[in-house]
């Protein structure tokens, strides 16, 4: 049976094409049952590695059946067949994603990357404060809903923190992500603290946002590492931006992963960019 009479059984028209990433297709439908267009998520087990269908997969779907917040896609619901597709049904970023959107538009003024950025904060401050780490965050991975509200997804590289018996965080060892997100210490393969990791992808989005650019030109990883572990964050003289938007990517991307921002401090970033 193809995808779209799959889902004409559970009651969903299929529409366009939304996306492709490496081991899913996300695809469009009407729901029949709450009248509204969705998005669907098909993942073919039998084209998938082994390490994601054991670890990744179940983590993502664990993940999504247990955030609910605002500014988190909401998972209507999951189901798998008989031969082997999951399809992951869930709210729809109507207006894409927000590479997309910048790719289109260019840079996002300060006020509005100020609104977008602070949902974005709050997402995280949940999922921190539940134990769970994203691990992916990216512009592809923040989608737009018809009022341009942030909707995090893709916890396909998510998990809940592991703690030893004395309560501190265990330290992550999987590479997660991609390179121009990545923070210099899982770039160097060093174990690291995930939610610490987290901040630095936060602080590419909003430079990414703010500046239309990348912060570092990851075709040279080598090259790259060292301007991050020197702590330099290269802003484009042509944007005008506000000292505390500036000071609060810079402390972002804080290479001394001691000294990196936690997600509360994001939030109440003493220099008032939020
Ligand atoms: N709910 C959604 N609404 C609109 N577009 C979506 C939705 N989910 C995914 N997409 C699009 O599909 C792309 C891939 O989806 P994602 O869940 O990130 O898959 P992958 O794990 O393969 O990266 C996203 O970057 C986005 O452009
Ligand atoms: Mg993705």
């Amino acid at each position: 049976m193809d995808d779209a009479e799959v889902l004409k059984k559970r009651g969903y028209i299929m529409g366009i094409n939304l996306g492709e990433g490496s081991y899913a297709k996300v695809k469009s439908a009407y729901s029949d049952r709450l009248k509204c267009n969705v998005a669907v998520k098909i993942i073919d087990k039998r084209k998938a590695p082994r390490d994601f269908l054991e670890r990744f997969l179940p983590r993502e779907i664990e993940m999504l059946a247990r955030v609910k917040h605002p500014c988190i896609i909401k998972t209507y619901e999951i189901f798998e067949t008989s031969d082997g597709k999951v399809y992951i049904v869930t709210e729809l970023g109507v207006q894409g994603d927000l590479l997309e959107f910048i790719k289109k538009r260019g840079a996002i003024p300060e006020d509005v990357a100020r609104k977008m950025f602070y949902q974005l904060a709050n997402a995280i401050k949940y999922c921190h404060e539940l134990d769970i780490v994203h691990r992916d965050l990216k512009c592809e991975n923040l989608l737009l809903d018809k009022e341009y509200n942030i909707k995090l997804t893709d916890f396909g590289f998510s998990k809940r923190v592991a703690r030893d018996e004395d309560g501190r965080v265990v330290l992550s060892k999987t590479f997660c992500g991609s390179a121009a997100y990545a923070a210099p210490e899982v770039l160097q393969g060093i174990p690291y603290q995930p939610k610490v990791y987290d901040i630095w992808s936060l602080g590419v989005v909003l430079f990414i946002m703010v500046c239309g650019s990348m912060p570092y030109d990851d075709s040279n990883i080598k090259k790259m590492l060292k301007l991050q572990k020197e702590h330099r964050v290269h802003f484009p003289r042509s944007k005008v931006l506000s000292v505390e938007c500036k000071d609060l990517i810079y402390r972002m991307l804080q290479p001394d992963v001691s000294r990196r921002l936690c997600i509360d401090e994001v939030l109440m970033h003493d220099s008032g960019f939020l």
